[in-house]
């Protein structure tokens, strides 16, 4: 379980987030909305540890992320699969080695990254690209790549900072399919910022809004899709 109580973040001449409170469950899927600037990148970092909070309390699965000490920092972190808007995968190696150089990094046996890569790159329709470098693939290509990647080393909780922000609108649901089945299959708790209405709208969920750092809403949207009779495009 993720809970954030009264969290406070400034920045030295910017309140990014005034004591701020909610809490997700295991397992859950929540997008967070609002308008550029209210905080909703601060909210990840946060989380990530890649910044700290000025006041107030983080806890995940028990892990108190404000006081954790930074020597702890790499193994928390472990638990977290990150998305982005811009992929970053690593330029100068392919598809698989993306996947397998971060599996190698927490000492995964060989023989477990030859079975498990591969794997992988089925569960998000890339397996026929395996070899291909990023600049030999579309946006939407790196991104499926950077998904598998957020997932290899088997976190609890995926985060994804405007998934869909470089990619076009057809290959933007398949990224949010994909998403879906990981928090349905996979049972991971998955947390979406996006500035995407029209997706929000389209598979409802629990959407958090922030506004000038602070929770503006927190309601449960039905999913448009669900009402139409499908929710997958496949
Ligand atoms: N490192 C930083 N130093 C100072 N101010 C910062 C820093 N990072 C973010 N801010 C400020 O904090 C506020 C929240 O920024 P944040 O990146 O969380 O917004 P956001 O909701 O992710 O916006 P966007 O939709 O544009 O990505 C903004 O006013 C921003 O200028
Ligand atoms: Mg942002």
């Amino acid at each position: 379980m993720i809970e954030f109580i009264n969290v406070t973040k400034e920045y030295s001449d910017t309140s990014a987030l005034s004591n701020v409170s909610f809490h997700i469950d295991n397992g859950e899927f929540v997008f967070i909305v609002g308008h550029s600037g209210a905080g909703k990148t601060t909210l990840t970092k946060l989380l990530l540890r890649e910044e700290k909070a000025t006041e107030g309390k983080i806890l995940v699965d028990g892990i108190d992320v404000t006081a954790l000490p930074a020597s702890r920092v790499p193994h928390y972190r472990r638990k977290l699969g990150m998305v982005f808007q811009d992929f970053r995968l690593f330029g100068d190696k392919t598809a698989y080695e993306n996947i397998a150089c971060i599996m190698r990094a927490v000492g995964t046996p060989g023989k477990e990254i030859r079975r498990r890569v591969p794997a992988l790159l089925r569960t998000v329709s890339m397996e026929d690209k395996a070899n291909h470098f990023p600049r030999e693939l579309s946006g939407g290509e790196q991104q499926r790549v950077a998904l598998a990647r957020a997932i290899a080393n088997n976190p609890d909780i995926i985060i994804a900072d405007e998934p869909t922000g470089n990619i076009d609108p057809a290959m933007s649901l398949d990224i949010m399919n994909m998403l879906m089945k990981i928090n349905h299959l996979l049972k991971k708790t998955v947390i979406v910022v996006t500035h995407d209405l029209d997706l929000v709208e389209y598979f409802g969920h629990r959407v958090i809004r922030l506004g000038e750092g602070k929770i503006n809403s927190d309601v449960n949207l039905p999913s448009a899709a669900e009402a139409e009779g499908g929710i997958s495009n496949e």
